[in-house]
């Protein structure tokens, strides 16, 4: 229910779907409303170091039980990936409460602040900067599509630049974290069950490919003297997709492209590739990375153009808690675990603190798509599951 009272916000109307972007209107007016529904159900919020938003119920930490995820969207994402981890915490926060459950530690409902890394490029940044998995110096330097700095979009939304970095203080106070997240794919289509535990998350990471040639006239310039670096991009995509290929279970994507200057009758001057890889282990997904490079400068090398790939953000395999994911599965009289092609929060924090997911059905298995769904009564029993989750550890 409540995730219709923010369905008009952010849609996009040329991709489809929605784009909320860190501190952008849409995100902004998304953590207006996250405030006000928060102090409605008489919780007490503030914003971190990082620009995650806490709700508090009792006294800020330590030893709190926190459930969350974030708000920010993909270009053109669907629904429910991220804000339905948030309203389904709110909304079980608003059971417990009216339910007159008096909680033996504090308890929180957390924002995450730019999961998706659509506007400055690193997914988890508001986990990364929180656990110091980023360097808070190249953090605030980190700049979106017109050139807006970290620093300078932070200080615009009133967090203050020189705050952000590793929040001890913060982390300190996470006793256990649960992000219940929409399924990314069919995992739980195929096992005719709407909710699930997450047992691990795929190593993946994300590197910027840029394909530099001669911008020239496009009327004006013989095929023969070209030096067209969309032409030798294509095929180093392509070479990105057949090394993937190559290497079962494990995955590549090229789902971003930049070309300067862009214009119809302009051969360009660059092009730069954005890739996103995944594998089931560390190890894989250099090893997977190790072989685009390799395909990539051989894809390019006939071309006139030069190649660069720069590293742009990394996450480590995460295998979570498996005792605590056992003790919740119990809770809920068996549920099954799943592993999660998508990287989350959760993740990032399980390094730090006892971390699980409650993963709801997804009957399409499409996700990052406006595609994206999820019915209400699985919806009803993650929140179901969420609140016998937060009631056995109250
Ligand atoms: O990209 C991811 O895996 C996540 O959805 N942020
Ligand atoms: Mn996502
Ligand atoms: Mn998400």
């Amino acid at each position: 229910m409540t995730l219709a009272a923010i369905a008009d916000v952010g849609r996009d109307r040329v991709r489809g779907g929605y784009s909320r972007h860190l501190f952008e209107p849409a995100d902004l007016e998304l953590r207006e409303w996250f405030v006000e529904r928060a102090i409605r159900i008489g919780l007490d919020v503030e914003t971190d170091r990082n620009g995650n938003l806490w709700a508090w119920w009792g006294t800020p930490g330590p030893n709190a039980v926190v459930t969350g995820s974030h708000l920010d969207s993909v270009p053109g994402g669907g629904a429910f990936d991220g804000p339905l981890g948030v309203v389904s915490a709110l909304d079980v926060v608003a059971r417990l409460k009216s339910a007159g459950v008096v909680p033996s530690r504090p308890v929180a409902v957390l924002v995450f602040a730019e999961e998706e890394g659509s506007r400055f490029g690193v997914a988890c940044l508001g986990s990364r900067l929180m656990t110091g998995a980023i360097d808070v110096h190249s953090a605030r330097a980190l700049t979106d599509a017109a050139g807006v700095t970290l620093a300078e979009a932070a200080s615009a939304a009133g967090v203050d630049p020189a705050h952000l970095g590793r929040d001890d203080e913060a982390l300190a106070r996470i006793g256990v974290f649960v992000e219940l997240h929409v399924e990314q794919g069919r995992g739980l289509v195929d096992l005719g069950a709407p909710v699930a535990l997450a047992s691990s998350i795929l190593a993946h990471g994300r590197w910027r490919i840029t394909v530099t040639g001669e911008g020239n006239h496009a009327g004006a310039t013989p095929m023969a003297r070209r030096r067209d670096p969309v032409v030798a991009a294509a095929r180093a995509i392509v070479a990105v997709h057949d090394a993937a290929l190559d290497s079962p279970g494990s995955r590549a994507t090229v789902g971003r492209l930049s070309v300067v200057p862009g214009g119809t009758n302009v051969i360009a001057s660059s092009v730069t590739a954005w890739l996103d890889a995944r594998a089931a282990t560390d190890a894989l997904t250099r090893g997977l990375v190790d072989e685009i490079r390799r395909r990539v400068d051989d894809a390019v090398a006939d071309s006139g153009c030069s190649v660069a790939v720069a590293a742009e953000s990394w996450s480590d395999l995460v295998e979570f808690d498996p005792d605590l994911a056992a003790g919740f599965s119990g809770t809920l009289g068996g549920v099954p675990l799943l592993a999660s092609g998508a990287g989350h929060d959760a993740g990032v924090l399980a390094a730090h603190v006892p971390s699980a997911m409650l993963f709801v059905r997804n009957p399409t298995g499409v996700s990052h798509s406006p595609e994206e769904f999820a019915e209400q009564g699985d919806c009803d029993a993650g929140v179901d599951a969420l609140e016998s989750l937060l009631r056995s550890l109250l």
